[in-house]
């Protein structure tokens, strides 16, 4: 399998670029638009053709490569059924999976962060260990705001405790965000050593949510409504 975990510094947001091999169709996830030609030039590079592009949920801190990947590929657009970015071409709900050519990701309705985000449960297909890839709903050693986009606390714990914690041990996390430098951890990890949810009651979440007051994102009011259009307001 072919897996590149590409990095934008300045929202320190993780785009992941997946494909069965050399020469295949390919999918990417979370991609940022001002990215957009890095991204193409590696995919010429690997002679991947981008089939499809998708985003876990509705960005507040980039603006999304969704839109000029498809005007530049050909691709189709994809996102959770819930989202309201009138511009994606292509919807999933809980438990459909999404097959690139040898590709399988199955996607998970988890909201909390907000309330249209999707994680996706990559097919290690036995030669690597399954990998969800779960937006900001979860992050490692942490959990996305829950304070605005319909975010809610009590339904980000139930998305993480009883649907993401109940994958397999060894399943690998990516998220949409590290700002410490992790790059990647594991459901057992997390399951044990995150700090907001190991060993805490939904009203214990809940509690550490409120209290994070956190300033609204540099970028919302210019990503938001930008990413309702696949970035291209
Ligand atoms: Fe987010």
């Amino acid at each position: 399998m072919l897996f590149r975990q590409l990095f934008d510094k300045e929202s320190s947001t993780y785009t992941y670029l997946i494909a069965s091999g050399v020469g295949r169709e390919a999918v990417i996830i979370d991609p940022v638009k001002t990215q957009a030609s890095a991204y193409l030039g590696l995919i010429e590079q690997l002679d991947l053709k981008l089939v499809r592009a998708i985003d876990t949920h509705t960005h507040a801190d980039h603006v999304t490569a969704l839109g000029d990947l498809r005007d530049a590929t050909g691709c189709m657009t994809l996102m959770g059924e819930y989202t309201r970015a009138e511009c994606v071409s292509d919807h999933v709900s809980e438990g459909e999976t999404v097959d690139v050519d040898g590709v399988h990701l199955k996607a998970l309705f988890t909201p909390g962060h907000t309330d249209e985000s999707f994680s996706f449960l990559l097919d290690g297909a036995g030669e690597r260990e399954d990998a969800v890839f779960t937006g900001d709903v979860l992050l490692i050693r942490g959990s996305g705001r829950t304070d605005f986009q319909g975010g809610d606390a009590y339904k980000s714990y139930d998305s993480i405790v009883n649907k993401l914690f109940t994958l397999g041990d060894q399943t690998f996390v990516y998220p949409a965000h590290d700002y410490k430098g992790f790059t990647v951890s594991t459901i057992a990890e997390e399951r044990r050593f995150n700090p907001r949810l190991a060993g805490k009651s939904a009203e214990q979440y809940a509690q550490i949510m409120r209290n994070l007051d956190l300033p609204n994102p540099k970028m919302m009011d210019v990503a938001v409504p930008a990413n309702l259009a696949c970035g291209q307001a």
